[in-house]
């Protein structure tokens, strides 16, 4: 395959990387909860009942937040079933997913596990069963010092200094016919704006995310960003987009172009925001949190039939996914200075890098990806310009073979590239313009001779990172020489 070129210069940034971009998203749906982070009878359960092997797994994740405790859960929870002594809370029918809720786990749970891992807690609140004033209530449970209802009811359970969450969302997926108190975006945003108003009264530090279109096909796609955009003002400080993306026609060329996709998606929200910002004159900028998003199109079983922690939609991740979630990360690189926050969906069993059988445990091809970007995602996303073969997408256009981001932190250079060609190796040289490639400090690479080539729970080594030897210095670029169907990360060191 002919050459491409990706073009750098540190003064051509896009904006400084969000760590939260590698956020994570933990929902009471199947078991991602429930035998996923937390399963008190696993051999591999601490004091607190948490599994030891997730939890060493999510670790390497290093997600700076993690969004609690859902989704289309959160619209039918009332966050108080889930405090106080665990044996006095009540085992409820759950409305989002037709599964028994024991509450087991709730806030002060999901607070400890918060510390454990470093994770920022990123909390939603119920707009679709719940009032205003009981999301008010959470946010002074969780952030109020000892004096007052709440914030002493969390203190007679055992938890005196609050907790300082920082981010709340106003419900999730409203948008959604789905949704438990879905409606017209003017009632949405009437709530929402009640809701924020109470909160913020409580702390005015948090910030807050308006649910915003949720899926591109929906009718009211963007309209209902604008109408919520424009009520809320600037009482929201990010709007949430979310998208799950598939191979349902079987075309793998097909479906790693959905970047083009997603580019176009975040693109479109952030073009809303900034269509409302000039409208109202503000000087305040909104901005995105994409506050779910994976492959998610094989497993569809969503009915949890009155089961505690039911299997749902337990997707299985090949090499092809793999690369899509690389897509994700570099879409989302390429639009720092607007996407802040992205949370995968979900952390454990549930659409996840993760999944545990019994006391196994199985580590997917994604989590593969995560760990190779969350741990090099210092510095200030560069704009790449690339120069190689493209191809056509039947469903999303001309795509380049090569896609890519990079991050510059300082004297170091984060590059993420991955060749989509299904049966081509491609020669890439990468230059940063007004610097030298001196060496590389390390590389790895994912791939796999079949796009549908998958880890098992006998088998884990299928679709993992390796270390890369095809990257290697040449005058003041870096040449690398891809495989077909893999992506790379690698740091190098600059002067
Ligand atoms: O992540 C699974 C579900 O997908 C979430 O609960 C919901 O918000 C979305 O539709």
């Amino acid at each position: 395959m002919e050459q491409t070129t990706i073009t750098l210069h540190s003064g051509f940034p896009v904006g400084p990387v969000d760590p939260r971009i590698f956020g994570g998203f933990l929902e009471h749906m199947g078991r991602c909860v429930y035998e996923g982070v937390y399963d008190p009878e696993c051999v591999h359960a601490d004091a607190d009942g948490l599994r030891t092997d997730v939890l060493g797994a999510l670790d390497r994740l290093d997600m700076p937040v993690v969004r609690y405790p859902g989704g289309n859960f959160v619209s039918g929870y009332h966050w108080q079933d889930g405090v106080g002594p665990v044996d006095e809370r009540p085992t409820l029918r759950e409305l989002a997913w037709s599964s028994i809720e024991t509450n087991h786990f709730g806030t002060d749970e999901f607070m400890g596990l918060c510390d454990r891992l470093g994770w920022t807690p990123m909390m939603a609140v119920n707009l679709g069963t719940g009032s205003p004033e009981e999301a008010r209530n959470w946010v002074e449970y969780c952030n109020s010092p000892a004096g007052t209802k709440y914030a002493d009811l969390r203190a007679t359970n055992g938890n005196p200094e609050p907790y300082r969450v920082p981010l709340w969302c106003l419900g999730n997926e409203m948008d959604g016919p789905w949704q438990l108190g879905h409606g017209p975006a003017e009632d949405y945003a009437n709530r929402a704006l009640q809701a924020a108003r109470m909160m913020k009264n409580v702390d005015r530090s948090i910030e807050l995310v308006a649910s915003g279109s949720s899926m591109v096909e929906l009718d009211s796609y963007l309209e209902w960003d604008r109408v919520v955009l424009e009520y809320l003002g600037t009482a929201a400080d990010y709007i949430s987009l979310h998208r799950y993306v598939g191979n349902q026609n079987d075309d793998t060329a097909d479906f790693l172009a959905v970047t083009n996709a997603i580019d176009a998606q975040i693109e479109a929200v952030d073009a809303m925001c900034r269509y409302v910002q000039a409208k109202q004159k503000n000087w305040r900028r909104t901005h995105l949190a994409f506050d779910e998003w994976n492959v998610w199109y094989k497993n569809m079983e969503m009915n949890g039939a009155g089961q505690v922690a039911p299997h749902l939609i337990e997707e299985r991740y090949n090499l092809e996914d793999a690369l899509v979630v690389a897509g994700f990360f570099n879409s989302f690189i390429r639009h720092a200075d607007v996407v802040k926050i992205a949370n995968i969906a979900q952390i454990v069993n549930v659409i996840a890098p993760i999944q545990t059988r019994g006391d196994d445990m199985l580590i997917q091809s994604i989590f593969h990806v995560f760990e190779q970007y969350s741990t090099r995602r210092a510095g200030i996303s560069l704009r790449p310009s690339v120069d190689g073969p493209e191809y056509q997408s039947p469903s999303y256009g001309s795509v380049d073979v090569i896609d890519t981001s990079a991050i510059l932190d300082t004297d170091q250079l984060h590059l993420f590239v991955t060749n989509r060609s299904l049966d081509q190796a491609a020669p890439v040289l990468a230059t940063l313009a007004d610097h030298t490639i001196e060496s590389v400090v390390n590389a790895h690479i994912i791939n796999a001779d079949d796009p549908k080539a998958e880890n098992t729970f006998e088998d884990q080594s299928v679709v993992a990172a390796r270390p890369f030897d095809g990257a290697s210095i040449s005058g003041d670029g870096l040449v690398l020489q891809l495989p077909p169907l893999s992506t790379v990360a690698t740091t190098v060191a600059l002067t």
